[in-house]
């Protein structure tokens, strides 16, 4: 963590919950989750059917709502496609290319750069997510495959822009659901965001790259989260499985809050 930059925890709540238990879960964090300090920020992405719902029912200095996925065009013929532009009035946020999107559901890094696009043009956050795969890492590519993924996802943010944008790097092979996952060591993350922030430096400058929030996601849990907090260039954690289950979520929450206590 770095006392400049805010620090973000954001649950990823995937396809879970229906809307009235979306709203139960709600109801149950916001009156666990007492002040949260201005340097840290609290995201939930709910499943798209809960958005409407629960932006009417959240306590918006406690947390913000972000979409688990749009589509990139502002409106059109697209069945059963809802576009980001539709739902602003809702979220402050969108995650873009979360990993499960690019390999379950076959978004390209141009797809993944046009969301990003339209996330902000409709003045929303994008949460770039990228990360290797598990044969990547095991052939050396991890390097390319970040970069390649930084490339298309950020072709069209300029660099006015590019400030608005939050990066989350989550390993494939980190991904609780994934065969095998297992967390990501503190080394492997610190060269990650090293080379996030080089590639980024190269683009847009060393100040911009200094500035930029990026975040780590890959089975955080209430044990692992401090430590994960604590590795040097990490902004925050995207978080999963551990999001669903009241205890482990607001335990992560508190360590949160006690690390921005002792900067
Ligand atoms: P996990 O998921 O915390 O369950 O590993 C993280 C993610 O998919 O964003």
């Amino acid at each position: 963590m770095n006392s400049a930059r805010k620090t973000y925890i954001i649950a990823n709540w995937k396809m879970n919950f229906t809307p009235g238990e979306a709203s139960l879960y709600l109801h149950r964090l916001q009156s666990r989750v007492e002040r949260i300090p201005r340097n840290i920020q609290l995201v939930l992405a709910p499943s798209l059917i809960s958005l409407q719902s629960l932006s009417l029912q959240i306590n918006r200095r406690q947390f913000k709502l972000a979409a688990q996925n749009f589509n990139q065009n502002d409106f059109g013929a697209y069945t059963g496609e809802v576009s980001v532009m539709q739902l602003r009035g809702f979220v402050d946020y969108a995650i873009c290319g979360h990993s499960e999107r690019r390999y379950k559901f076959h978004e390209t890094d141009k797809e993944i750069g046009e969301k990003v696009a339209a996330a902000i043009r409709n003045g929303l956050t994008p949460i770039l997510c990228i990360g290797e795969t598990a044969d990547e890492r095991k052939n050396h590519e991890t390097a390319t495959a970040i970069y390649a993924q930084l490339a298309g996802g950020l072709h069209d943010v300029s660099e006015e822009d590019i400030s608005k944008v939050i990066i989350a790097y989550e390993p494939v092979w980190a991904i609780s659901s994934n065969k095998g996952a297992r967390p990501a060591n503190p080394g492997d993350i610190e060269e990650a965001t090293a080379l996030i922030r080089k590639h980024i430096s190269r683009i847009y400058g060393k100040t911009t790259a200094e500035e930029i929030s990026i975040l780590y996601g890959g089975s955080v849990n209430k044990d692992t989260a401090g430590g994960f907090l604590d590795v040097k260039g990490v902004d925050g954690l995207l978080i999963g499985n551990a999001s669903l289950v009241a205890d482990s979520f607001c335990a992560i929450i508190d360590i949160a809050k006690g690390k921005t206590n002792e900067r």
